[in-house]
């Protein structure tokens, strides 16, 4: 707890110093959802676990859930307040609260979308999501992969080592910045010459083509994202299988994992 705590506040320097709104497009949002759709989520009880400025929570108002709560360990929750007030919607709340060992109301839907592969115990944290969703209810998460993230993992973690203990304004502007103008350029790049399929096997390939459509502020809010966290593991595809199968709440036959943008896995199902 105490080290995930110092993972939230960080976190919260990157959310809090953000322009008000959601960080993702709507597309995004479904992308990062499916195969779910707003039928999920329509008229249902929703539980985002680890929900930051409140980004993902800003667009799944808008699929109109009967009821809508996020919970973030940090002080981005101010800002995901300050967000959500600008919604339509007005079922929603936001608690400051530990997601390992919340437990409210079971709900219809939950999910926690790039966050279990901060926590100090991921599993702790996926135990936490099946706790908080109904007998009938489905689940849906999001990780970084460990297959396909070879460049983050050799390149990109080291520096994150050292630079997540800095004050974040220098990780921000004196470090995440410079990095992301190459990446840009080459992300920008490889949208261009898409076409050409020897550029298939560059790295990050299918990840570069998505975040290809957004601005520089994007990729360099990703990039302060990754390198201010004191604390991230790459999962690979055999530890989510192994949760989901083992799990006794999980209904055997109702889950999905996805490889999902060539560098992380989206996997979730239906609970018992
Ligand atoms: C990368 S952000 C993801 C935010 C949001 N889900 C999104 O996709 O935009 C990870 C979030 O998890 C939160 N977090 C980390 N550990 C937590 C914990 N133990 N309990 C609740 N929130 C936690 C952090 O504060 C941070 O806001």
């Amino acid at each position: 707890m105490a080290d995930d705590l110092k993972t939230a506040d960080a976190f919260a320097t990157s959310w809090n110093n953000l322009p008000a709104g959601s960080v993702y497009t709507h597309e995004q949002f479904e992308d990062w959802f499916a195969p779910l759709t707003r039928a999920d989520a329509e008229g249902r009880t929703v539980l985002e676990l680890g929900c930051g400025n409140g980004s993902l929570l800003f667009h799944m108002a808008r699929w109109q859930p009967a009821q809508l709560e996020g919970i973030d360990l940090g002080a981005s929750v101010l800002s995901a307040r300050r967000n959500m007030s600008a919604q339509d919607n007005p079922r929603w709340v936001v608690n400051q609260g530990d997601l390992t060992s919340y437990r409210g109301a079971p709900r219809d839907l939950v999910y926690s979308i790039g966050v279990l592969h901060h926590l100090q115990q991921p599993r702790i944290g996926f135990e936490s999501v099946l706790a908080n969703t109904r007998a009938g209810g489905r689940f849906h998460c999001w990780v970084y992969a460990r297959e396909g993230n070879g460049v983050i993992l050799w390149v990109v973690d080291p520096i994150r080592r050292v630079v997540s203990h800095l004050p974040w304004w220098f990780t921000k502007y004196a470090v995440a910045t410079p990095l992301s103008v190459p990446y840009f350029c080459y992300a920008k790049l490889l949208r261009r010459f898409r076409r050409w399929t020897w550029l298939r096997r560059l790295p990050l390939f299918d990840y570069s083509l998505w975040i290809a459509e957004r601005d520089f502020a994007f990729f360099r809010h990703v990039a302060f994202d990754q390198l201010v966290t004191p604390s991230t593991v790459y999962l690979d595809r055999a530890t989510i299988e192994g949760w989901l199968r083992e799990h006794p709440r999980v209904k055997p036959g109702s889950t999905y994992v996805i490889f999902r943008n060539g560098n992380s896995w989206k996997f979730g199902g239906v609970a018992q």
